[in-house]
């Protein structure tokens, strides 16, 4: 019920409530926001984790490649260092002048000498063939010797004849053969012809004629081998030799050497394929290109695992002015080994991750708990509040609900926006007759006058205000005090007005009747006054009158006159004691008397009149048995004798006279309604019907005592007279 929410709008613990809900709908939004935020800064967490390990392990994997193609260049750039020594130490030779006109004696010394500096360089044998009877001088480990030129020699000679080769050196391709004791070597020729330009003694002037060819007999493998070997790529990465043809000059793993690389994995590792190597192999290392990559191996260093290796390559040049002769190092390393390497980093890098996560989860679940528990407080408190505000408005409403008073709220524009059950029964409407309908739909123009103007006061000023007004309900008149205060809206204006209405029609008419009272004491008391007065002189007149009649002559006429004067007399008598019965305050005569015969006995007398004035009676309502009352069984015919009188006067014509009795108060007191159906008592005369000589009947047709007198009657057996009356005007 709106009232009472208004009401409640003054309670002073709402603000807090409405805080407390606020607070509270703002922590559920904070708690959303956490338990959306912490998964979402954990997915970002390791994601940024996952990229971030990947980036590390593609950098630490390029520069451990990139370390790997510096080993392979550094080796590359050794060997060509050591093929380019051996290339000079064969220049100077051939330069040799005992070499060039080969002479016989110091030919050897000068080879053998020769060979004692470039043997470990892996030059197994120094040849010189002479051209002009292909004799060959060789040294080599076994000593000097000298015979036929073997046939394969023959073809370096064809080389080193032309001019145009002189000062050249032919570096062959690598073959195998078997040398000596049936060891199988990889040979390389280092071939440079031999022209007669140098003098010694002998020939102080140079021929330029062509002497023959010089020859290093290189084995590769064993060149190679002081350089390649001791290189390491990580932990056990290593470095292997390839020729101009793909067969492996050098490779840690010996029976791979003098096999073709393209066959010798395949056969193997016949079910790995090794398209990769391959690839690179063709396409880079035989083409004299450098670079890095990975592949897949199918072993390495004794474990037989199919595996991803790390390879960087580089060209070795073996210069050579008709054709570009290169060989190819590479450096290559399991990629193992760098993971290896990373693995503790990463490993550092997911603890440090593993911390701020579960930092983030500790700091999260720190937060929620702190907030669930500050939310279940809240809660709390806001259902403690929530409950109080409840029982309070439960309080206010049956407050409002039960009070035996109208209780309504109006606009500034005189609508009712709320009222009470009382006041709707009170009203004898429903809600929706009263509600939001305008104060003139309800109470009469003059009542709603009195309160709009009331009301525009106290949303002026916020005072309160006391209006009486009158209502008229099923005909019937009641009396209201209303109460009117504002209520204050947030901003302490007045928005609406308060109206507490109290029903005060039986105090007014109390007020009324003990105004009445008071003027029928005072009037008694000046009626006994003048009936005093008057009752002595009148006794004169009528013992004078009495007298007269006994004395006067026996003239009719002075005997009418003398009677008259004795019949008004009497009657002025009868006034009198009518006026003194009212006005006297003391019993004569106590006796039990049973109203009900009393009124019987009274119905008889009158029944006549009843009759003649076509005036039924409805007796049905008598109650019996009925407690006897004590009394002046006369006394009382005159009261109930002078209402039907009054009644028969109303019903002139015709009509209904009710008699009800009815045993009240617990037998203590007996309760008669004489009801007629005449015309009522108009409004004017209602507060006067008691007064004496207080009549509306014609002059001579009534004294205006009946009531008076009954009243006078009634107050002596201790009861209480009064009326209810409807009229057709309002
Ligand atoms: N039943 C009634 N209906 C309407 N008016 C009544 C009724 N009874 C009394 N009155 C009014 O009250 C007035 C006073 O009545 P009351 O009996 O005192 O005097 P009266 O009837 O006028 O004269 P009296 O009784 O002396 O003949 C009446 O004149 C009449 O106006
Ligand atoms: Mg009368």
């Amino acid at each position: 019920m709106d009232i009472v929410k208004d009401i409640k709008g003054f309670l002073s613990g709402l603000p807090g409530i409405v805080t407390g809900l606020f607070l509270n709908l703002r922590l559920r939004r904070i708690k959303k926001i956490v338990l959306f935020t912490i998964p979402f800064l954990l997915g970002i967490i390791l994601l940024l984790g996952w990229m971030s390990a990947r980036k590390v392990r593609e950098v630490v994997i390029e520069d451990f490649n990139q370390q790997q193609l510096v080993l392979a260049r550094h080796a590359a750039s050794q060997i060509e260092n050591s093929l380019d020594s051996l290339k000079r130490e064969l220049s100077l030779l051939s330069l040799s002048p005992s070499i060039q006109y080969a002479e016989a004696v110091s030919l050897g010394k000068r080879m053998e000498i020769a060979f004692s500096r470039v043997k470990d360089e892996g030059v197994l044998e120094i040849r010189f063939i002479e051209y002009r009877n292909m004799k060959m001088y060789s040294v080599g480990n076994d000593g000097y010797r000298v015979m036929q030129s073997p046939h394969e020699d023959k073809e370096y000679m064809k080389w080193a004849l032309p001019k145009k080769n002189q000062g050249n050196i032919l570096m062959t391709d690598v073959v195998p053969l078997e040398y000596k004791n049936g060891l199988r070597k990889l040979i390389v020729r280092m071939v440079i012809p031999v022209w007669q330009v140098s003098v010694d003694e002998a020939h102080p002037l140079p021929t330029n004629k062509f002497s023959g060819a010089l020859i290093f007999v290189i084995d590769a493998t064993s060149l190679l081998d002081k350089i390649t070997k001791g290189i390491k790529s990580g932990k056990t990465g290593y470095a292997w030799v390839m020729d101009n043809r793909g067969g492996f000059l050098y490779h840690p793993e010996k029976e791979f050497i003098g096999k073709n690389a393209f066959e010798a994995r395949k056969e193997k590792k016949p079910t790995i394929s090794f398209a990769r190597i391959n690839e690179i192999q063709k396409e880079m290392m035989l083409k004299g290109r450098e670079g890095k990559s990975w592949y897949i191996s199918g072993w390495h260093k004794g474990v037989e695992k199919e595996m991803k290796k790390l390879i960087a390559y580089a060209p070795i040049h073996l210069s050579d002015k008709d054709r570009d002769l290169i060989w190819s190092v590479a450096v290559v390393a399991p990629i193992s080994e760098v993971e290896g390497a990373i693995h503790d980093i990463q490993i550092r890098q997911f603890l440090m991750e593993g911390i701020v996560i579960l930092s983030i989860l500790f700091g999260g679940l720190l937060i929620i708990s702190m907030m669930l528990r500050w939310s279940s407080s809240l809660e709390k408190e806001v259902a403690e509040k929530t409950g109080e505000l409840k029982r309070r408005e439960y309080q206010y409403r049956s407050l409002v609900e039960h009070a035996d008073d109208i209780i309504f709220t109006i606009s500034p524009d005189g609508f009712v926006l709320n009222m009470n059950d009382y006041g709707c029964n009170f009203l004898k409407k429903t809600q929706e007759d009263i509600l939001d309908k305008h104060l003139s739909y309800i109470l009469p123009q003059e009542t709603v006058e009195l309160i709009l103007k009331a009301s525009g006061n106290v949303f002026r000023s916020n005072t309160s205000e006391q209006v009486t007004c009158s209502v008229t309900i099923d005909g019937k008149v009641f009396w209201l005090s209303i109460n009117l205060s504002g209520l204050l809206d947030e901003w302490g204006n007045v928005y609406k007005v308060l109206g507490i209405g109290r029903d005060i029609t039986e105090r007014i008419l109390l007020q009324e009747q003990m105004l009445h009272t008071e003027k029928l004491a005072s009037m008694g008391t000046l009626a006994a006054g003048v009936a005093h007065e008057i009752n002595n002189p009148l006794a004169v007149i009528l013992g004078f009158t009495d007298l007269l009649l006994e004395k006067a002559p026996k003239d009719p006429e002075i005997i009418d006159m003398l009677k008259s004067i004795e019949n008004q007399g009497f009657k002025a008598k009868r006034v009198v004691e009518n006026l003194l019965s009212f006005a006297r305050a003391e019993e004569q005569k106590r006796i039990d008397v049973d109203i009900n015969k009393n009124i019987e006995e009274v119905l008889t007398v009158a029944g006549n009149n009843l009759l003649l004035n076509k005036i039924a009676i409805n007796k049905m309502e008598l109650e019996y048995p009925l407690p006897k009352v004590k009394g002046d069984p006369d006394e009382l015919h005159q009261v109930f004798l002078n209402i039907i009188n009054n009644a028969v006067h109303v019903m002139k014509g015709g009509g209904v006279l009710t008699i009800i009795t009815r045993d009240v108060n617990d037998g203590r007191d007996v309760e008669i309604r004489i009801e007629d159906t005449g015309c009522g008592i108009p409004r004017q005369y209602r507060s006067r019907i008691f007064d004496p000589l207080f009549t509306t009947k014609e002059v001579g047709e009534g004294t205006g005592l009946g009531l008076s007198v009954s009243y006078g009657i009634v107050k002596k057996h201790g009861g209480t007279i009064t009326f209810e009356t409807k009229t057709k005007e309002v």
